[in-house]
């Protein structure tokens, strides 16, 4: 049922090419290529991508209406998806592939030929932010505005060349050192004099997003780092009207805890300690081994139980949660990462319980579909003219950015609600609240 045509937003079709351009050409990258290449040929499937495969209810359950979300809202094609990338490593997109092993070889050499004709642009990288890492295809510039404006060339030149009508940005980069929050990024005035002046504060990571919203690019940062969520962004992203998301890919031991968190608390049960340990041998695994860059990392892993739990609300049950997160860097095990779980929760009288996890999981399999989803979903959003933090999109994140004084969400269930709503009000339809009283109005008259 359709409501007041005045109550939601104009969307424009998605007519035309849409350009991904993505920093960083590693595992992630390679592995969200490869699989849209595959999936447009027929090889594939898109397992895991919520635009490809979700329905969405609309209306009263007994309407039955059950659409595709992609027949639902008005998505890019995949055979409308171009794809562009920066890497400070010159390898193109077939050897990146091989290089980080997610997938096997009949799969890379599918769509091999492709993957290949994808080579990296020169990066903005410096090894003050990524000290495990040395890259020669590397921009020069007098001072970190300079580079700006390089990127910002390389995006219209991109979007000129591969006749692209609208683009997105998501950040599929090595993580970077710490960085809290300082002056130089709390305006746009003194982010743009920090571009002039070099300013330490301002990481590779940050010119990409400034380039990208000045030229009108939704941006999604797909690693823990600061980014985009610093004033000075937020509002530029809100001055151009662009829409902006993060942080960091929800892949993996985050989502199986927001998961399983969710479901503890609903059901009362108490916890006492959740200790999460990862053994990973890929390139992101030893750049996480630098304990600046995991620091990052620990930071986006650590804030997740404190907002689902609420230890403020449930003193005595979760007032004193023993968490504790480790990455091991274990070259063997390649993309192939091994997470474990034990978590030690209260019952009934106090009485102690133990669940174990032990996901044998594949990193990138896991990330490529949330990059997919998050361009479709950005561009949509752009077409609608929503711009600044996309909450809607927290679905995605380990480290969901929020308003400023907003706690962010990160119940995966409650987050999947919230980003369906969206959609259906996107489109004119009624949210679905659950509440269901509809369905007996007999009994309630009775009663
Ligand atoms: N795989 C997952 O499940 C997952 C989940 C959440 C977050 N992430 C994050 O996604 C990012 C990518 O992960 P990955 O496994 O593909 O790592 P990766 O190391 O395979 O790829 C990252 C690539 O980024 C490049 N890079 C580094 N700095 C750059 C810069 N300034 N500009 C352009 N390129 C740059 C590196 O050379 C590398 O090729 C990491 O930050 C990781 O923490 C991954």
């Amino acid at each position: 049922m359709n409501g007041n045509k005045k109550d939601f937003p104009e969307i424009a079709p998605p007519s035309g090419k849409l350009g991904v351009l993505l920093p960083g050409l590693g595992a992630v990258a390679t592995t969200f290529i490869a699989g849209v290449e595959a999936t447009r040929r027929g090889h594939g499937r898109p397992i895991g991508s919520l635009t490809q495969m979700g329905t969405i209810r609309l209306g009263k359950r007994t309407e039955v209406r059950r659409p595709l979300i992609k027949e639902f809202v008005p998505l890019a094609e995949l055979s409308d998806l171009e794809f562009g990338a920066w890497d400070p490593i010159p390898d193109d997109g077939l050897k990146s592939a091989r290089v980080a092993g997610v997938l096997g070889e009949s799969d890379v050499r599918q769509v091999g030929e492709f993957l290949s004709s994808i080579s990296p642009m020169t990066a903005v990288f410096s090894q003050d932010y990524v000290k495990k890492l040395h890259g020669e295809n590397v921009k020069k510039g007098k001072n970190k505005r300079d580079l700006a404006e390089q990127l910002r060339e390389d995006i219209r030149r991109f979007k000129q060349e591969k006749g692209c009508d609208r683009l997105v940005m998501v950040w599929c980069a090595s993580t970077e050192v710490f960085l809290s929050p300082g002056p130089v990024h709390q305006s746009i005035e003194a982010f743009e004099k920090g571009l002039a002046n070099d300013d330490p504060g301002i990481a590779p990571s940050m010119i990409y997003a400034y380039a990208s919203i000045m030229e009108g690019v939704p941006f999604a940062n797909g690693a823990p780092n600061l980014t985009v969520d610093v004033p000075a962004l937020r509002e530029l992203a809100k001055e151009k009207r662009v829409p902006i998301g993060g942080k960091d890919f929800k892949t993996g031991q985050t989502l199986m805890k927001t998961i399983l968190a969710p479901g503890l608390k609903a059901r009362m049960l108490g916890l006492q300690g959740w200790f999460s340990t990862n053994i990973l041998g890929n390139r992101d695994g030893e750049v996480l081994d630098d304990p600046e860059s995991f620091k990052t990392k620990e930071e986006s892993k650590l804030g997740v139980l404190q907002y689902i739990l609420q230890p403020d609300l449930y003193p005595e049950l979760y007032g004193n949660i023993y968490h504790k997160v480790r990455i091991n860097y274990y070259p063997p095990r390649g993309d192939n990462k091994e997470g474990w779980d034990n978590i030690d929760i209260i019952g009934w009288l106090g009485y102690p319980m133990q669940i174990k996890i032990d996901f044998l999981c594949r990193d990138s399999i896991l990330a490529a579909p949330i990059v997919l989803d998050l361009a479709l979903f950005l561009d949509l959003a752009q077409r609608a003219g929503m711009s600044g933090i996309q909450e809607w999109l927290s679905f995605y994140f380990k480290s969901p950015m929020a308003a400023p004084g907003l706690y962010p969400e990160h119940d995966i269930f409650i987050q999947l609600t919230k980003l369906k709503n969206t959609l259906r009000w996107l489109m004119g339809e009624v949210p679905i609240t659950h509440l269901g009283t509809e369905y007996y109005d007999d009994y309630m008259r009775e009663a």
